[in-house]
Order: structure tokens, then C-alpha cells, then sequence
């Protein structure tokens, strides 16, 4: 069965809205349209911007989703600097990315709480990309899979599995931001094991159809070779993504 290309761009906290809208003003001169389904997850106050882009964009034939880099749980209420899903969604974001690893470790998301979020992503009708990953400690101790498969086993746990809509991001921590991918072999073998995790808790069908990206230093030259992987279907793409010309050519590999 066929899945959903993805080609996804977190821009951490990176662009003022000038830069985002210059960025938008470029991105239809490199980018082919069509080609898979293009995300950006830009910094929050980036959304408006977002939301006008996209409908520029879309004069071009390039639809763009959007969608925040994470949400509180809560629809709304006195939680100071934080982000409503509730709210963004009325910005025509069409996505929530739960659970990075630098909302994991930098500010102490817990798995109980990203599966609050993955669940509230889901009422508000955002799909959540909810991403995974062990740490270089972990994998030296030969625990990526056990780690891996508690993050998705909890983090997917308030929400009806085999029948929402979610994607995984699978992105191991010693790749982000280090510039050392994971080799496409090392990253296939913990996507089938994605794969095989999502069978045990959403079924066969459902896990066909679920699209689980890759994440950790993908840029350009290395696309191609991570995307011929058979349970590789798309990028989550950090600094790769803040250039429009590196990231449609990481999209064209897909
Ligand atoms: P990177 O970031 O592509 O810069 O390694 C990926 C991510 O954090 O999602």
C-alpha cells in the first residue's frame, strides 16, 4: 500500500516574519510542484505569514501545510508563553509537530505529556507528528529500540491508533544538528522497527499507511540514498530546511 510523501521543515527558532516571507517569495522559483506533501513547522509568530504564503503559493500549484513546532494540551487558559492548538488551527495550520527532542530534553516533556498533546492535536483536528528517537548513550547501551518503542507506545496511547491520523518522525538525537546521519541501513532498520511497533498496537492495515520520516542532518546529498529505503517516507529537515533551493532539492529526492 502506498503512503504519503513527506517533506518536512522545522525551522527551530530561526526567521523573522520578513525572512519567512522572502523565503516564500523564492521557494516556487526552485521547487517543483506536486511532487510530495511540503510542510513547514516555522516558529509560532511565523504562522500569519505562514497562512498568507500559502494561499500565494497556491497560485503556483504548491500547496503548503503548515503548523507549530508544539501546543499545549489545554485549549486555553493562564499558561503564560505558551501555544493553543485550538488557536493555530484558525490559522489554517494542518499539522502539530509533538515531542522533538529539543522539547524533550530542553524544556522536560515527559511521554505522558506529549501523549497529552498528541491527544489534543487530535480533538482540534492537527495531525500530530510526533517524533522519536534515542540519544548516542542509548544506542551504545543497544537500547534504541526499547526507548523508541515506549515513546511511541505512550505517546500514541490517548488516541484511537488504528483510526486518527498521525505521522512519526523517527530522528535519533546524535543526528540533529551534528551533521552525522544515521547511514541508510541504520536508519531503515529502526523504521521497520517503527513499523513493526505501529502492526502491534494499530494493526497491519493502519501501520501500512502511517508515513514515518526520517530526521538527523538530511541535506541534499544525502536524501536520495536515506529515501530509497522502503519504510523511509520523508524528512524532517532542521537546518537543511532555513535555505529554500536545499530544501526543494531534498524534496525532489523523495
Ligand atoms: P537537523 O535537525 O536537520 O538540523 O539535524 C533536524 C530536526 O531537529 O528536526
Amino acid at each position: 500500500m502506498s503512503r504519503q510523501k513527506i517533506c518536512a521543515g522545522n525551522w527551530k527558532m530561526y526567521k523573522t516574519p520578513d525572512e519567512a516571507r522572502e523565503y516564500f517569495h523564492v521557494l516556487p522559483t526552485v521547487l517543483k510542484p506536486g511532487t510530495c506533501r511540503i510542510v513547514i513547522f516555522p516558529p509560532a509568530y511565523n504562522l500569519l505569514v505562514l497562512k498568507e504564503s500559502a494561499t500565494a503559493l497556491s497560485r503556483a500549484g504548491i500547496v503548503l501545510e503548515y503548523g507549530p513546532q508544539n501546543i499545549h494540551f489545554q485549549k486555553e487558559g493562564a499558561f503564560t508563553g505558551e501555544i493553543s492548538a485550538h488557536a493555530v488551527k484558525t490559522l489554517g495550520c494542518e499539522l502539530a509537530l509533538i515531542g522533538h527532542s529539543e522539547r524533550r530534553t530542553l524544556f522536560n516533556e515527559t511521554d505522558d505529556v506529549i501523549a497529552k498533546k498528541v491527544k489534543t492535536a487530535v480533538d482540534e483536528e492537527l495531525q500530530p507528528m510526533l517524533c522519536v528517537g534515542e540519544t548516542l548513550a542509548e544506542r551504545d547501551a543497544g537500547r534504541t529500540n526499547e526507548v523508541v518503542k515506549k515513546q511511541l507506545q505512550v505517546g500514541l496511547s490517548l488516541i484511537d491508533v488504528a483510526h486518527d491520523e498521525y505521522v512519526i518522525a523517527y530522528e535519533p538525537v546524535w543526528a540533529i544538528g551534528t551533521g552525522r546521519t544515521a547511514t541508510p541501513a541504520q536508519a531503515e532498520e529502526t523504521h521497520a522497527f517503527v513499523r513493526q511497533v505501529l502492526t502491534e498496537i494499530a494493526g497491519a492495515k493502519k501501520a501500512q499507511t502511517v508515513s514515518v520520516l526520517y530526521g538527523g542532518s538530511v541535506k541534499p546529498d544525502n536524501a536520495a540514498g536515506l529515501s530509497a529505503q522502503p519504510n523511509i517516507d520523508g524528512f524532517l529537515i532542521g537546518g537543511a530546511s532555513l535555505k529554500p533551493a536545499d530544501f526543494a532539492a531534498i524534496a525532489l529526492a523523495l
